[in-house]
């Protein structure tokens, strides 16, 4: 009976923003960031892993549909401690598909700000580079200094916390709107 054979496919209705919650998650989420910043930006040979990711919070972009997550990882970003009150965010990352006007990487920015601010933040940074400071800059972020990393041009930026209210259920994170690749 070919009614027996249909499959019925979820329709993605958003991508939630969240904490990664299983090694599954992180794996991917390193997937990611290896084909942006090695293959796509060339700014590591192969991998982009450091010591920062042993102690670093991840948060990740998965697609949604009504039935729960489908598909991977479109979008990533850790977040770490350094000292007592100050954080670093870093690795900021969206799939080249979902890039642009769907917000995925401005709620990345918003939830990884968030939920430091939840975990006693009293001034969260990111060297960002030359081509994103106006993109921060309209999400509340001021240049504290320029400073090359891997060889180009970056700005040490922080975040207004005022715009960014504490968040303390960074599992549930935040949704963006619907989405279909491009
Ligand atoms: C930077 C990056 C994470 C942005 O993610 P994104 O999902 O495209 O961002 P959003 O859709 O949330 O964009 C938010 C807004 O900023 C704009 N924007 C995005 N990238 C921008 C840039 N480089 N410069 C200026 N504006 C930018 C978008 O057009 C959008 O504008 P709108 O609010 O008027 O619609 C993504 O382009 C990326 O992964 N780039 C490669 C890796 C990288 O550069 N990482 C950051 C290192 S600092």
């Amino acid at each position: 009976m070919i009614d027996d054979l249909c499959v019925e496919v979820p329709q993605i209705s958003n991508c939630r923003i969240r904490l990664a919650t299983s090694a599954r998650e992180i794996g991917m989420a390193r997937q990611l960031r290896r084909e942006v910043f090695c293959r796509e930006q060339r700014i590591f040979p192969s991998d982009d892993h450091d010591e920062i990711d042993a102690a670093a919070l991840v948060l990740v972009a998965v697609l949604e549909a009504e039935t729960g997550p489908v598909g991977p990882v479109v979008g990533t970003v850790r977040i770490h401690e350094s000292e007592p009150g100050i954080w670093y965010g870093s690795r900021l990352a969206v799939h080249t598909a979902y890039r642009n006007h769907r917000g995925i990487g401005s709620t990345l920015i918003r939830l990884a700000v968030s939920t430091a601010h939840g975990k006693g933040c009293k001034q969260f940074l990111a060297h960002v580079q030359l081509l994103n400071v106006p993109m921060f800059e309209r999400l509340h972020w001021t240049t504290v200094a320029r400073e090359d990393c891997f060889d180009r041009p970056h700005h040490l930026m922080h975040a207004d916390l005022t715009h960014y209210p504490p968040c303390v259920t960074p599992r549930l994170g935040y949704v963006t709107g619907v989405l279909e690749a491009r």
